[in-house]
């Protein structure tokens, strides 16, 4: 096991999903990918996670990202757990969900955090761009349920960043004012972005999304 840094090779594993076997680098081709985990099936928490991603399923879909969800439990379980999901917040699974008993993938993307808890993962997530990197890494513990439209944002920013050469500032969303990135000079700057800049400071220049 060792720590994933943003810019690290995402670890390719091949594990049993609730969609059949899963080689996770071929699963994923050149799409953009999040791998989630959770700590237990039959838990509360997670069974409100779990139906908040599939009813963002289309979300991720129109972003071109494939999601995929890792627990410790077994498929059995996985199997047994996906009506009570459904049941609870009326959607059913539609995207993967990893079974990992023998924590394969949980040691290979350091998802057990000993001091937090010994046996079961916390809650991570890893945003995996088009070629294989890290890109975003968040870690939330099992009292806390993440903000899925969170995830969905900063997927946003991270597109157009690898397209368009903009960050984004703080609470950014999507429609809103970029920041044209600090590598670029002014001269670049206006050959790249047709609606022009507004230059608040000489280092901090702010364009309308250039996708829009
Ligand atoms: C939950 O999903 O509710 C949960 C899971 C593990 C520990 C605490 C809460």
């Amino acid at each position: 096991m060792t720590t994933l840094r943003l810019g690290d090779k995402a670890p390719d594993f091949s594990a049993s999903s609730t969609e059949g076997t899963i080689d996770f680098h071929d699963w994923k081709g050149d799409a953009w990918a999040v791998l989630f985990s959770h700590p237990r099936d039959f838990t509360p928490v997670c069974t409100t996670e779990l139906g908040r991603v599939a009813g963002l399923k289309p979300e991720f879909d129109r972003r071109g990202v494939k999601v995929a969800g890792v627990s410790v439990d077994s498929l059995e379980e996985h199997r047994a757990w996906a009506g009570d999901i459904e049941d609870v917040t009326g959607h059913a699974l539609n995207f993967p969900l990893i079974a990992d008993p023998d924590r394969k993938v949980a040691h290979l993307y350091d998802m057990i955090h000993p001091n937090a808890d010994d046996t079961l993962t916390v809650r991570s997530v890893f945003v995996i761009g088009p070629d294989n990197t890290i890109k975003l890494t968040l870690t939330y513990p099992a009292s806390t349920g993440r903000n899925f439209d969170e995830v969905l944002r900063v997927i946003d920013s991270l597109q157009l960043t690898a397209g368009y050469a903009v960050a984004t500032p703080a609470d950014w969303r999507d429609g809103e004012d970029c920041i044209v990135v600090p590598a670029l000079s002014d001269e670049e700057a206006r050959a790249r972005f047709p609606k022009g800049f507004e230059a608040r400071k000489p280092y901090l220049r702010v364009t309308p999304q250039p996708n829009r």
